[in-house]
């Protein structure tokens, strides 16, 4: 008997959402006898049942279109912005989908989206998830959709600094995205030849990076190029941010909760200002003229590389393979050359950072590249 299934995108887009739609429905269709229907803007379209059937006519020409056909919202179930209030939305989900009669619902999303859908497989749902982001900070996966695009036009991107950075005889600090994770910054820096690399996992001292740029001006190279994860903070910036997160956890009162929250919350997002505070203190410690760019949002649009098309057409089919067995509650994560399912109690509420002896780490500190530390 033909089951049907439901799918959403939720949390940032990224490149390759698409060839994982693609690769779940036509799998569905020619291989499983699956009917697929996906929800719009993530679980906000679960929410008010707004949603298409996935078929043939849907699915093709959008294996190399970036972000996804079905649109993404970072809403949380269990904490829904209904009417100015939040909301736990949760039972009104599951009536979604047992009105669609689903025998199982795909999540695609980061750490966020594992999270929330593990609250609706707690009310009960079937659910299948996969580790989309561009951080590839996702736990028990080797790595998640996204990430090899995203690194690709980081890469691209530091390349292209170069020869500008290089001409001007000035420092050039790319802020590449990450969240928590340094995968991005650290991949690219190596890649594209950044001469210092600043990850979240390793906290910095600007004077080691004044002085790794001075000792290349000495020797004739008088332009540098700094890769600065958004995460990346400096040692007295992450003792301010032990001490915000000491306090929120010490709070007992619901004011304080919230003030200290705000705090906390305040002081992430100001990373962007770091970057910039960075650029001036070290154009006064080096002499040299500083600049810099922000990559932003353009590191997850566009089309998907090959290998992320690849990867998506992989655990799309992989998931409608693992839905027409019944299997339910799991990751479809990548190990080696294949996916497995995981269990999702092995992911959520965990985040896949740097190791600090990672040999991406290990490999940028042999080729001379400065971390900061
Ligand atoms: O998680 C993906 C990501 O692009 C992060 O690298 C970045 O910190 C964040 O999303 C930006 O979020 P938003 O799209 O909500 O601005």
């Amino acid at each position: 008997m033909t089951k049907n299934v439901g799918v959403l995108t939720a949390g940032g887009d990224t490149p390759g959402l698409n060839a994982a739609l693609r690769g779940l429905g036509k799998s569905a269709m020619y291989k499983y006898d699956l009917q697929l229907v996906g929800f719009y803007d993530g679980f906000r379209g679960l929410l008010h049942d707004r949603s298409i059937l996935l078929d043939d006519s849907t699915l093709s020409g959008i294996l190399t279109i970036g972000g996804t056909i079905l649109g993404t919202s970072r809403d949380k179930p269990h904490k829904m912005d209904v009417g100015g209030k939040l909301q736990d939305m949760r039972d009104a989900m599951v009536d979604t989908y047992n009105r669609h009669h689903l025998d199982a619902l795909v999540c695609m999303g980061g750490g966020g989206t594992q999270k929330n859908a593990y609250g609706l497989m707690e009310k009960g749902l079937n659910i299948i998830t996969l580790p989309k982001t561009i951080d590839n900070d996702i736990a028990n996966t080797d790595v998640t959709l996204g990430f090899d695009t995203a690194l690709g036009i980081a890469t691209e991107a530091i390349d292209r600094l170069h020869s500008t950075a290089h001409s001007h005889h000035r420092i050039i600090l790319v802020e590449i995205m990450g969240h928590n994770a340094g995968w991005l910054a650290l991949g690219s820096g190596i890649a594209g030849g950044a001469d210092v690399i600043l990850i979240p996992e390793i906290a910095y001292d600007i004077h080691n990076i004044a002085d790794a740029i001075l000792d290349r001006s000495r020797s004739g190279k008088h332009f540098s190029i700094v890769a600065v994860s958004e995460g990346a903070m400096s040692k007295e910036d992450r003792k301010l941010e032990k001490g915000l997160v000491e306090s929120k956890q010490a709070a007992k009162e619901k004011k304080e909760k919230e003030k200290t929250r705000k705090a906390l919350e305040e002081f992430y997002s100001t990373q962007s200002e770091r970057t910039l505070k960075l650029s001036r203190e070290l154009e006064k410690l080096t002499g040299l003229e500083s600049r810099v760019t922000i990559l932003g949002y353009v590191q997850r649009g566009g089309t998907p590389s090959a290998r992320d098309r690849l990867l998506g057409s992989m655990i799309g089919g992989s998931a409608a393979a693992l839905i027409a067995k019944g299997t339910s509650g799991v990751m479809v994560s990548v190990k080696g050359q294949t996916t497995k399912p995981v269990k999702l109690e092995t992911v959520v509420n965990k985040r896949r950072k740097v190791p600090t002896d990672h040999l991406w780490v290990e490999t940028a500190r042999r080729v001379g590249t400065c971390l900061g530390d």
